[in-house]
């Protein structure tokens, strides 16, 4: 090959981005288990920089009043949330859920932690009492990632959504989506969305939230559909 033809190959090679790479990047961060190892004001998140950063988005754009968070652990999302209502001046509230909640949760005048199970009509009616109908609603799903127990979940809380508001799966990338398929961990997030959405069209996943390409949430940005006549 002469030099012209090797430096040609070189350029495209350099060009062309190699076949899933999304998904190498993606398996790579993962395995790496950084995700951790993520911190907020000190507090553990167990979530990638560009989904914290998606959830600013969100928040701006439609300025929830209260979020809604299935699964505390130690309290470092919720923070995250409350941190993010208290930048926008939102006077917001929200609600942690944990079954086995982690000690010394971080304090904060916005968030009310709810020990008990997501799914429990007891922890379900304590958050009916905390939300009032004119307020706007976001909800985050990150407990038990078994198909059952999101299902469960989505079906209690789709509810509690607000028109152009969210429903967020978290860790719908396991089950190899695009990781844990080897484990084979079984139905997860990602399925119970599938299952979820064949009887809720008022919802629709919004491809936009995963621009950043690395979502731990593929397919689980779930947008309430604005309806006009309200
Ligand atoms: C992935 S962690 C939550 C991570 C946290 N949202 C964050 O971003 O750092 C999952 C949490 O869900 C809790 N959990 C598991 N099953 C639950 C259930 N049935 N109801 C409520 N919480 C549950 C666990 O105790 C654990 O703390």
């Amino acid at each position: 090959m002469n030099l012209r033809r090797q430096l040609l190959a070189r350029i495209r090679r350099f060009l062309t981005p190699p076949e899933n790479t999304e998904e190498e990047f993606h398996s790579k961060y993962y395995y790496s288990k950084v995700w951790s190892e993520t911190y907020f004001l000190g507090r553990k998140v167990f979530k990638c920089p560009g989904d914290l950063w998606m959830y600013q988005e969100i928040f701006w754009k439609v300025r929830p009043d209260i979020a809604i968070e299935c699964g505390t652990f130690q309290g470092g999302s919720a923070l995250y949330f409350a941190k993010l209502m208290d930048i926008m001046e939102i006077n917001g509230k929200v609600i942690s859920i944990d079954v086995d909640p982690m000690p010394d949760l971080p304090f904060h005048p916005k968030i009310t932690y709810i020990q008990g199970s997501s799914i429990s009509n007891e922890v379900v009616d304590k958050v009916r009492n905390l939300v009032s109908a004119q307020r706007k609603v976001i909800v985050i799903l990150d407990s038990d990632h078994s198909k059952e127990h999101v299902l469960k979940e989505m079906e209690i809380y789709n509810s509690f959504v607000t028109d152009g508001s969210y429903l967020v799966v978290e860790d719908s990338n396991l089950n190899g989506h695009p990781v844990h398929a080897a484990w084979g961990t079984g139905p997860g997030p990602y399925e119970a969305i599938e299952e979820f959405l064949k009887t809720h069209s008022e919802f629709e996943i919004d491809k936009s939230c995963e621009k950043f390409m690395m979502t731990f949430n593929p397919n689980g940005w779930l947008k309430k559909i604005e309806t006009k006549n309200k």
